[in-house]
């Protein structure tokens, strides 16, 4: 079992020191408390801040420190001072990404110190572990502070399996678009194998937002980024269900939860727990309870809202303003509602114990959630893993990750005060053999969910990253293939190539005006020719008058239109196509149809087919448009011996007495050749590949499910082994 690197800003212990004594704090948060519950014969460490600054430490009391981390807690201190803190933490960690990344724009910090104090502090953190580095370990990085580690990392070492998790939302890539260094954040996140989030719209967000701001395209949430393999998948984080579900066996507990059952009376107990952030939701929560008591108030004195707000990030203004805020309303809420020897609200400012936290959930009636945006929300598990009564019902807000999960929860908008405190009633109405069955249905989700199996599937997934290489079933074309092709090709007598154009020979991503071939092409195409033994074949879906503008001054043979139309060296162009394109008009029309529908595409008309071309409009809406466009067609095209290709950002419809493959077999059927080589980048290249007979070589630009023997990374690739194969006499 390989070692397991566990990174996070914060570690799952908090360090103070008082009178010189240090003092060792379980740390706030669902990443530090949900980590925890590792089992502690697991190999791994997890290097983190221990939440004392580098000021506060001599070097002596740092060694001291860092050993008892270390074997007590099996935990690596990243020491930072507090200008870091200042700027990296509180700055772009939570007052530039934390915001954002919450739907909070106008909390929002842009600050260029900040974004430095950011980098510098992954840095610091990268520096920390290389030492403990070694090369079958998995490192598995978590949270937003820490984006720009999975790159560092992997350019210091460019096989090791390195995971990354995000605890909080990913925004939609409108959000998300806003943050000025959106692209450095991506490829940061990018050095990672296997990058989870806790529910499908995060995965979802962020591919987006790679797609769109970083250009690469996923399938099925995996990603090749010059041939290296990255998932993105879903793994909605669980809890240690059985300590939860047990806890009220415990002596401490049972005392805890009678001592509060008696303080509390025969009050309906609704209980909220969170950290005082505005992400929350606590204000608009305390609105909708204050309406709930003006609404329904034969409730006054037979109900009791214990809030917790746990302090947090009291560094940073928008919090300690919150704090105040809190403060202020539940006293007007109490002030206004309160009765001699009664008041709505018991608010604490302060953290508790697993196990006051235990009793808590025990004695409480509804446990109210109702955060404005939040990652995943723990709480709302541990609460309905401890009601091993069945008694009780959550109320959650919608925009929780959690709230996926938990869908047999009372499910609230947490915008909506009139929603939320008419919630509250129907939780307080709710008959017992429902709540019964809402809980029971949701603790067998969480029972077999939990944190175990949610460590366990990413560290599996991550460890076996290479599997999804199988997803793409050719291989790579790798140095001792080259050789072994190269030492056949300089035995044999008569050769022909094969290549495809756009993409194989030049880089797809150029707009077609911009894909002229360069001097560089021509000097390794007419390297290749000047062997009188060679042949070469340029097989494109461009058309005849492109490929003569291009290639007619070279002694090759020419296709267009993917096999419509053939030309042998100097010869003049011909076609065995049918001559009928009557059909044309009727696709035509209906490509008109799409362009006016869709900006900034546009209608190619060939002599043999006619393409719908989308690669400037806007990626997400030409997918749409072309599933709908595909709909259109498929009647027409069925009745008219028409086949539809749905190439690399193009839709074409051609003749389907015509391909590449055709065109091939021409050329196969007229010379017998002993060595050949077919390259080509795209879906209408597999006709090619599977037109060659045994012995040829076939080779895949990219990575993609494919018909080729081969796989290579890009069309620089290509080019030097044209020129290596030109070089070989
Ligand atoms: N928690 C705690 N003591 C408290 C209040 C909360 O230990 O007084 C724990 C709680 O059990 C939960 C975590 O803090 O595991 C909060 O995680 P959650 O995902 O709900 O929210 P986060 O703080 O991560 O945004
Ligand atoms: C959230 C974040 C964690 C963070 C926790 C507590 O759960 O996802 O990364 O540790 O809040 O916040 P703090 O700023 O105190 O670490």
């Amino acid at each position: 079992m390989p070692k397991i690197i566990i990174i996070s800003n914060r570690l799952p212990v908090t360090v103070e020191k008082k009178s010189n004594e240090f003092i060792f704090k379980q740390s706030a948060g669902g990443l530090a408390t949900g980590l925890s519950s590792l089992p502690s014969d697991m190999d791994y460490i997890w290097i983190g801040n221990p939440g004392i600054t580098l000021e506060n430490l001599n070097n002596d009391e740092r060694t001291k420190l860092k050993f008892k981390l270390i074997n007590n807690y099996k935990c690596i201190p990243v020491f930072l001072s507090s200008e870091n803190i200042k700027y990296y933490y509180n700055g772009y960690s939570n007052r530039t990404i934390w915001p954002l990344f919450h739907y909070f724009p106008l909390h929002t910090f842009y600050d260029q110190l900040t974004w430095d104090e950011y980098k510098k502090v992954n840095k610091i953190f990268f520096n920390e572990v290389i030492n403990y580095v070694k090369d079958d370990d998995l490192i598995w990085i978590h949270d937003y502070h820490l984006m720009l580690l999975p790159e560092f990392l992997r350019k210091k070492f460019p096989s090791i399996k390195i995971g990354f998790f995000l605890h909080i939302p990913f925004p939609s890539y409108e959000i998300f678009r806003i943050l000025p260094n959106r692209k450095e954040i991506l490829d940061g996140i990018l050095g990672s194998d296997l990058i989870g989030f806790h529910t499908y719209s995060y995965v979802r967000h962020f591919l987006s937002s790679v797609l769109r701001i970083c250009g690469y395209e996923n399938h099925f949430g995996i990603i090749n980024l010059s041939g290296r393999i990255i998932k993105v998948d879903v793994f909605p984080m669980g809890i240690d269900y059985d300590k939860f579900h047990n806890a009220d066996k415990d002596e401490k507990v049972k005392k805890e939860r009678n001592e509060l059952q008696k303080k509390v009376k025969k009050l309906k107990v609704i209980l909220s727990i969170d950290r005082a952030d505005y992400t929350k939701g606590i204000l608009q929560r305390l609105e909708a309870f204050d309406l709930f008591l003006d609404k329904y108030p034969e409730y006054i004195e037979k109900i009791l809202l214990i809030m917790i707000a746990v302090p947090s990030r009291p560094k940073i203004d928008s919090y300690n303003k919150l704090k105040n805020q809190i403060a202020e309303l539940v006293g007007n809420i109490n002030g206004k509602y309160s009765t001699l020897g009664w008041s709505p609200i018991w608010y604490l400012y302060k953290s508790f114990s697993f196990k006051t936290l235990a009793a808590l959930y025990s004695v409480a009636d509804i446990v109210m959630l109702t955060p404005l945006r939040d990652g995943m929300n723990l709480v709302a598990k541990e609460f309905i893993a401890c009601k091993n009564n069945k008694r009780g019902v959550l109320i959650l807000s919608e925009m929780a990750g959690v709230a996926e999960e938990l869908a047999e929860a009372l499910i609230v908008n947490p915008n909506n005060k009139f929603e939320v405190a008419d919630s509250i009633r129907t939780a307080l109405k709710m008959p017992y053999n429902e709540q019964a069955n809402r809980i029971g249905k949701m603790q067998n989700r969480l029972q077999s969910n939990n944190i175990f199996k949610w460590f366990e599937s990413f560290i599996d997934k991550l460890k076996n990253i290479n599997n999804y290489y199988i997803f793409f079933v050719s291989t790579r074309f790798i140095k001792e293939i080259e050789d072994a092709m190269i030492s056949e090709y300089i035995k044999m007598n008569r050769r022909i190539f094969f290549f495809d154009y756009d993409g194989t020979l030049t880089s797809f991503k150029e707009r077609p005006e911009k894909a002229k071939p360069d001097a560089e092409l021509y000097s390794i195409l007419n390297k290749l020719l000047s062997d009188k033994k060679n042949k070469i074949v340029l097989i494109s879906g461009r058309d005849r008058l492109t490929l003569d503008k291009w290639f007619g001054g070279l002694n090759i043979s020419l296709v267009a239109e993917h096999g419509a139309w053939t030309k042998e060296n100097s010869n003049e162009w011909f076609t065995n196509a049918s001559l009928d394109t009557e059909w044309k008009k009727e696709i035509s029309n209906i490509f008109k149809l799409y362009v006016d529908r869709t900006p900034k595409s546009f209608i190619e008309e060939k002599d043999y087919s006619i393409v719908w071309h989308y690669r400037n409009a806007d990626p997400d809406f030409a997918v749409m448009r072309l599933r709908e466009m595909k709909g259109d067609l498929l009647d027409i095209v069925a009745n008219l011996n028409l086949g539809i290709i749905d190439g690399n950002k193009v839709l074409e419809v051609k003749s389907l007495d015509i391909n590449k493959g055709k065109a091939c077999s021409y050329f196969l059927n007229k010379e017998k050749f002993d060595f050949i080589l077919t390259i080509g980048d795209d879906w209408t290249d597999e006709d090619m590949f599977s037109a060659m007979p045994e012995n040829a070589y076939s080779i895949k630009v990219g990575i993609a499910n494919s018909k080729a023997k081969y796989w290579i990374n890009s069309y620089k690739e290509v080019r030097s082994l044209i020129n290596k194969i030109g070089d070989r006499k």
